[in-house]
């Protein structure tokens, strides 16, 4: 099957091209370079090196999806079987304070997508959505029916739902369709090569990122937002997975949709099901760095609840598909990463 993904360039995208591309599928990659960097000649990083690792082609595109021109060439260009749809704006500080940059760019870039979808007949919609579109958890662990779309406490998490809502609806008009909405929990780490990773655009937002930039020196402290939620330590407690479980998710979801024919709209948990605090993040990574991480105590953020994590076993029965790697390969190949690249890419 022949894949067009697009955000191919960032975190989740640029491993997500590397686990579709050795599982047999080819792909067109886009992105605009939003949450990515470039070279010299407009190549995509991130997917250069992807292609190192694999040894197999990594055609790539400087598209924006919001501009609908550029995207209906690109569709007019080329026969696809399926999208992942990744390329959004994710900062959720950031959405507070910018509404209609999110609202704008998470929206419009979508419908743009759906609407060429149905244009030139790619029926395969696999959608990059959040645990956030559950809002403060009305129950633990999160399940698949679990409440979504009440407490969103920010416009980028109100763009997911809202997607999810669209690509709800657009799969009932159209039955021929497979739309598989994929609720990502926390995505840390980066592949074993150390060649690609997480590389946030100036002070990271996340936790992961910030202690490694802590762990290397880059930053002088970590920051804990609150230590007095009703926790094992009074810290908070995510569902923190490998970002290549994550990434092999979405080949998984494709699998089953070659292997199904007809899936109709499917909607997984991509988690480990295994909540951690921040101070036990801050724990591995240290043993596995050997470094020391300054830690001081801060209030929460406003919407921050205490615990958040799923139960991933409707993925492992659909999708046959689970999460391999546990918290210390997550710190050791995030600390590898952090090492091989103390610049990020733009060493
Ligand atoms: C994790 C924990 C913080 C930074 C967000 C988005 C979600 C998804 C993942 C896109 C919390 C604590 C963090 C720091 C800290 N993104 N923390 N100091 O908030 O669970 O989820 O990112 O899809 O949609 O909502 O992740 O990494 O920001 O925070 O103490 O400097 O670490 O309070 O308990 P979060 P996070």
């Amino acid at each position: 099957m022949h894949i067009l993904v697009t955000g191919a360039a960032g975190f989740i995208g640029s491993h997500t091209v590397l686990e579709l591309l050795e599982s047999g599928y080819t792909v067109l990659c886009i992105d605009n370079f939003a949450n990515a960097i470039s070279d010299e000649h407009g190549n995509a990083i991130s997917l250069k090196r992807v292609a190192a690792i694999t040894g197999k082609p990594v055609p790539f595109q400087n598209v924006d999806v919001c501009d609908e021109a550029a995207l209906e060439k690109v569709f007019a260009e080329n026969k696809f079987d399926g999208v992942i749809h990744l390329a959004a704006l994710k900062a959720v500080g950031e959405s507070v304070a910018k509404p209609l940059q999110y609202y704008s760019n998470n929206l419009v870039a979508s419908l743009n997508l759906i609407q060429m979808c149905l244009k030139y007949n790619v029926k395969n919609f696999v959608f990059s959505s959040s645990a956030t579109v559950y809002g403060p958890p009305s129950e633990l662990p999160i399940t698949e029916k679990s409440q979504t779309g009440q407490g969103i406490t920010n416009p980028y998490g109100q763009t997911k739902y809202m997607m999810e809502q669209i690509l709800i609806d657009v799969g009932k008009a159209n039955p021929e369709w497979n739309v598989v909405l994929l609720r990502y929990f926390n995505p840390v780490g980066a592949h074993k090569s150390g060649l690609i990773g997480e590389d946030p655009k100036g002070v990271p937002n996340n936790l992961m990122p910030y202690v490694g930039q802590v762990a290397i020196g880059k930053l002088p402290v970590l920051t804990i937002y609150g230590d007095q939620f009703d926790t094992v330590d009074g810290t908070g407690v995510r569902d923190y997975i490998h970002v290549v479980d994550l990434a092999k998710g979405h080949v998984k979801a494709f699998d089953r949709i070659k292997n199904v024919g007809n899936v109709g709209t499917e909607i997984y948990n991509l988690g480990t099901g295994v909540g951690y605090s921040v101070r036990q993040m801050v724990d591995a990574l240290k043993k596995v760095s050997g470094r020391d991480i300054p830690v001081k105590i801060g209030v929460p953020r406003p919407g921050d609840v205490a615990s958040v994590f799923c139960d991933p076993s409707l993925a492992q029965e659909k999708l046959g598909w689970r999460a391999e790697n546990g918290l210390e390969e997550m710190c050791a190949d995030l600390w590898n990463w952090q090492t091989k690249n103390p610049q990020g890419f733009s060493a």
